[in-house]
């Protein structure tokens, strides 16, 4: 349909918190040339809520072969993802699929292997559409920072209560969502990682398994990366951390880039930090370096702006912002960091996926116990 048609027919599966957010935004006309005319769950009372003029299926299948979308959002738990992407591929759509991608690599595999080369296929990391997060990819990109040697994230700014794990349901069980804060509240943090900085070939993590909240799940995480050309980086997660921070920063021999309280810094070194180390005869000196100013944009389109996207791609062909082949990396990254801490022993990238789903099974069945 690339081109001809004027808008794309949408369907949403899974109409809860968050898939009821994105039913709000299309309904309100934010997304242009974007129709929402399709929403199943598997629970019809979470339908009845929608009094508007859209088909309802409690059956995805049904929804995928009723001829009136042409695109799915999936928004249902994340292990849910996988089976009804491929639905979804198979019966000639294109598909926008709720962070992760998946729990694990192996169905993340399975997921991009599925899905037909003239299909569209997206992943809703928002944070790419982040002003902040965009320019520092951006510089990065332009070798602002030259060789890149540390990479420092702190995201304990995601406070839980054990009042919000009583909650119940899917969450924060192996069974429900295979993981905890790692598979939850940091896939985006994970992927503006890896989007900016590129993957790590070496992980070795320290992980809290239940260690602030009734959980069988992680809910403490201090990670150690390696990287080939011998940067490292240190990636720290927590939901029983208050007030807790939301910090990221580069180091290269160039400086600085931080990205704290939404704001953005940059330290510029006079010359590089590593010719400085060898060519200066004074024992105590320091290369120079002064803060830059840097613009970045105030517009953050959020999840409206990879919803817009996804659209374009599909109608005019526009390159995808957060494609389903990129977000596999944030899969890979959690499971190594899962499995380093379960284990005690660093893993070595690429992470081997079918290992991973067997030692993920074990957790599940509770053959295996992480802590
Ligand atoms: N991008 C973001 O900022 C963001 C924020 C929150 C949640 N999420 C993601 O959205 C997804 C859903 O999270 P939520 O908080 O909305 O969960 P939720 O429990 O509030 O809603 C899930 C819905 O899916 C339905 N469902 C479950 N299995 C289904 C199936 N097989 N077929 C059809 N419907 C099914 C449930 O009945 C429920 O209505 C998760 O993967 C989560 O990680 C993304």
């Amino acid at each position: 349909m690339a081109g001809s048609s004027k808008h794309v027919r949408l369907g949403v599966v899974g109409v809860g918190g968050m898939g009821g957010h994105h039913i709000r935004l299309l309904l309100d006309g934010k997304v242009r040339r974007c129709r929402l005319t399709a929403l199943c769950d598997v629970n019809p009372e979470f339908l009845g809520r929608y009094n508007d003029d859209v088909e309802k299926f409690t059956s995805f299948r049904k929804m995928c072969r009723s001829g009136i979308i042409d695109a799915v959002l999936i928004a249902t738990p994340h292990y849910a993802h996988t089976p009804l992407a491929i639905e979804a591929f198979r019966a000639g759509l294109h598909v926008l699929c709720e962070k992760p991608l998946a729990v694990h690599k192996a169905d993340a595999e399975k997921m991009i292997k599925a899905c037909p080369r003239n299909r569209k296929f997206a992943v809703m990391f928002q944070m790419r559409v982040s002003p902040l997060f965009k320019k520092v990819k951006q510089m990065i990109d332009d070798d602002k920072l030259g060789r890149v040697t540390r990479i420092n994230m702190i995201a304990t700014h995601w406070f839980r209560s054990n009042a919000y794990y009583a909650g119940g349901g899917w969450r924060a069980t192996w069974k429900g969502e295979g993981g905890g804060v790692l598979i939850n509240q940091c896939p985006h943090d994970l992927d503006a990682w890896q989007w900016i900085c590129g993957m790590p070939t070496r992980i070795h993590s320290v992980c809290g398994f239940g260690k602030w909240h009734n959980i069988e799940v992680e809910d403490d995480v201090t990670a150690i990366m390696e990287y080939p050309g011998g940067a490292t980086g240190v990636f720290v997660a927590s939901t029983g951390e208050a007030p807790g921070v939301g910090r990221f920063e580069i180091c290269g021999e160039l400086g600085r880039i931080l990205i704290e309280d939404n704001e953005l810094r940059f330290t510029r070194n006079a010359s590089s930090a590593l010719t400085f180390i060898k060519k200066t005869k004074n024992p105590f000196a320091r290369p120079a370096s002064r803060d830059i100013a840097v613009r970045v944009g105030t517009r953050n389109p959020g999840h409206r702006g990879i919803i817009q996207n996804f659209t374009d791609a599909i109608l005019d062909n526009k390159p995808l912002i957060s494609p389903g082949r990129d977000a596999i990396n944030q899969v890979e990254l959690t499971n190594a960091m899962i499995y380093s801490g379960a284990t005690g022993q660093p893993v070595d990238l690429p992470l081997n996926g079918r290992a991973y789903k067997r030692f993920l099974g074990e957790l599940v069945s509770g053959k295996r116990n992480a802590g």
